[in-house]
């Protein structure tokens, strides 16, 4: 696979790729014996010979994250002692080594984040970085407007308290209803635990996004790379919160949300953009039957996570 030679020593962490530009026009790096001067010049890090300033530019790969959409009956990790299939199988001509950042039941769909930045995958994963992660949650029954305020504001399982949450009711069917829940968590079968909390078993679950990534129109199945504007998103959020974490800044605590009463108003249709690495379109499986409930996208903007922005100021007057 190649990747741009700014962007191969800028992964290397010599230095930044603005950094690295630089030295690519002043001559200081050279690819197979010869400098290259070109900005655009792409090398296969496997393959080619980089040099700054007549060194061996360390063997190093270059970070990528793919967005998967796992079917129901994949096992969410990259193998499983049991047998079953799992999300390796799904991953058609993906040759470096990914990993998923966190997990999702057998019977779960839906986003799946993979990638080879282990520090970046650790901290989404933190408890403390406040992820947000938006699942679609058919569950058995209606829920009263207080049961969704308890589970907004924490219901008591048997590992504790849970954070506030963001419920709303998406729709009712004749005996069940669908509902969008957003935690700031990641403990075990959470979603499922926190409704049967309620009285209300879950019967079907999708995630449909985490932090700033939005599952889009991925069928189960599909996945693509994401773009350089989302895994641009996703480094800020780290590099935001690695900062405020060195800083000795605590994270802010996550708020209860007003709960929404009814469905919410006609989501926007479009779809992510689509990363060059997966030739502009998703990878589809042949023979894959058309999924019926295609998710409508939003287009992650910004970081819907609220830690992502800056503490407010409070301006004091004398
Ligand atoms: N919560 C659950 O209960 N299951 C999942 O797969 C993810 C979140």
């Amino acid at each position: 696979m190649e990747v741009r030679l700014q962007k191969v020593i800028a992964a290397s962490g010599l230095a930044s790729r603005r950094k690295a530009e630089e030295w690519i026009a002043q001559g200081r790096v050279t690819i197979n014996g010869k400098i290259v001067r070109e900005l655009g010049t792409r090398i296969d890090p496997e393959r080619d010979h980089v040099k700054v300033d007549g060194r061996h530019l360390k063997a190093v790969e270059p970070y990528a994250y793919l967005l998967l959409n796992k079917p129901k009956g994949i096992v969410s990790t990259l193998n499983d002692p049991e047998g079953r299939p799992t999300i390796e199988h799904l991953l058609h001509g993906v040759t470096l080594r990914m990993f998923p950042v966190g997990r999702l039941d057998f019977d779960t769909e839906g986003l799946m984040l993979l990638t080879n930045h282990g520090e970046l995958a650790q901290a989404l994963l933190h408890p403390r970085y406040h992820v947000a992660k938006v699942y679609l949650a058919k569950v058995k029954g209606v829920l009263t407007d207080d049961e969704i305020d308890q589970l907004a504001q924490g219901v008591n399982l048997e590992d504790g308290m849970t954070a506030p949450s963001t419920v709303k009711k998406v729709r009712k069917a004749k005996e069940n209803s669908w509902l969008e829940v957003t935690i700031y968590e990641g403990r075990k079968h959470q979603v499922k635990r926190m409704f049967e909390a309620v009285g209300h078993p879950v019967l079907k679950l999708k995630r449909i996004r985490f932090g700033p990534l939005a599952l889009g129109d991925l069928l189960p199945g599909e996945f693509r790379y994401l773009t350089d504007r989302e895994a641009n998103t996703l480094r800020g959020i780290f590099q935001y919160k690695q900062e405020q974490e060195a800083a000795g800044i605590p994270p802010r605590p996550i708020r209860p949300q007003k709960p929404v009463r009814q469905a919410p108003a006609g989501q926007s249709a479009r779809s992510g953009e689509r990363s060059v690495r997966s030739g502009g379109q998703p990878t589809r499986f042949p023979g894959k039957p058309a999924h019926p409930s295609r998710e409508p996208a939003r287009r992650p903007r910004r970081p819907t996570d609220s830690a992502r922005r800056p503490p407010r100021r409070i301006r004091r007057t004398a």
